[in-house]
């Protein structure tokens, strides 16, 4: 194939956890927002898993003060539900995007895994925008109950194939509920895993081939591509008594589903509705104006750990294949990246849902 430019709009990442405070040995807003960039995305949403975690004001107003001049992309944050967060919402619905409850253990402190406080968290949470939910396996059944009792809007992050039928089921009793995909779980399976030793662990994990091919035969009824870019340092990865949950994925999803649109495994189209159109509605991003991507699509590449702006440095996709590479970023009518370089000083901005 020749070597062609696709014009995109900016990507649109709705799950990022770029660390800032409490985990800046792994990324900062800097890093994480470089790393956005560079991987094609001008918008971007931050998970509220921090040290401290983001369930009040002060510190959601701390990560937007922190954030503002060191941005590189546009950058929004979800709210951390837990019972102490909930005397907040009314505050936070203009300020924060979705609301993100952790239904089952993972990194960081969020875990709600009693039922009285998730009715809570639901029956208290009044905006339009999503709850975000991570819930593995049939945790998720739970959490369709309870936006169906308190109607309300349900994101599930990083589905795994046999969570499908019942979002489908919900979704066609009425019920509006969105989901997820994250790259590692469609490119990367448990034989990977094999040899990522503790650079494939991630939550969910990693799936079975029969699961993976079930994921991209359903690939229809999920609505976005997550990247879940959840970095962690090498020495925390490979801690024999603790290895960390998590990794890094803003700068290869271009690569990744180039190869795999070059393929016929998806369409440009549906790639494109998948990481910008139906994230960009679901969870009233602004509108970017005068910005958009160029990528140029390759022979297939290795992707490597080389040349990565995520401050952990490494990537559990090295050695696959990519069949694309982003030229150029443009973001509100300025080059801000090309041909690897950043152009200029930080042009982000910190955004709050269009309500
Ligand atoms: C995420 C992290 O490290 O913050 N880890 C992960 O394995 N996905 C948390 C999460 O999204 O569950
Ligand atoms: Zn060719
Ligand atoms: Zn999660
Ligand atoms: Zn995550």
């Amino acid at each position: 194939m020749k070597s062609q430019l696709v014009k995109l709009p900016g990507l649109v990442d709705v799950h990022v956890h770029l660390r800032e405070p409490g985990g800046t040995q792994k990324e900062d807003f800097a890093s994480g927002t470089k790393a956005a960039i560079a991987g094609g995305y001008t918008q971007i949403l931050d998970m509220p898993n921090n040290t401290p975690p983001t369930i009040d004001l002060k510190s959601l107003k701390n990560k937007i003060d922190l954030a503002k001049g060191r941005i590189y992309s546009d950058l929004g944050f979800n709210f951390g539900g837990n019972a102490q967060s909930i005397e907040y919402f009314p505050k936070i619905y203009k300020k924060a995007f979705g609301l993100k409850v952790y239904m089952n253990q993972t990194t960081g402190t969020l875990l709600v895994d009693k039922n009285e406080e998730r009715e809570m968290i639901f029956k208290y949470w009044k905006s339009d925008l999503p709850i975000m939910v991570h819930a593995e396996g049939e945790t998720v059944e739970i959490a369709i109950k309870l936006a169906r009792k308190f109607k309300k809007r349900l994101h599930v992050c990083h589905i795994t194939p046999d969570q499908l039928s019942s979002i489908s089921k919900a979704r066609k009793a009425g019920l509006k509920i969105s989901c997820e995909v994250c790259p590692h779980h469609l490119f990367l399976n448990q034989k990977d895993e094999k040899k990522l030793g503790p650079l494939g662990i991630m939550k969910p994990h990693l799936l079975t081939e029969i699961e993976q091919k079930k994921l991209w035969q359903d690939l229809d009824k999920v609505d976005m591509i997550s990247t879940d870019h959840a970095p962690h340092t090498l020495e925390e990865k490979y801690d024999q008594t603790a290895p960390k949950f998590g990794v890094p994925g803003l700068e290869t999803t271009v690569p990744l589903f180039f190869e795999a649109i070059s393929k016929g495994k998806i369409t440009l189209k549906r790639f494109i509705e998948m990481t910008s159109k139906n994230p960009k509605t679901i969870f009233k991003l602004p509108k970017q104006p005068q910005t958009h991507v160029i990528i140029e699509t390759t022979e297939p590449f290795k992707i490597s750990s080389l040349n990565l702006f995520t401050k952990c440095n490494w990537t559990p996709f090295k050695n696959l294949y990519g069949a694309g590479k982003i030229k150029k970023v443009v973001l509100r009518g300025k080059t801000v990246f090309k041909d690897g370089q950043f152009i200029d000083k930080p042009q982000g901005k910190v955004i709050t849902p269009n309500v």
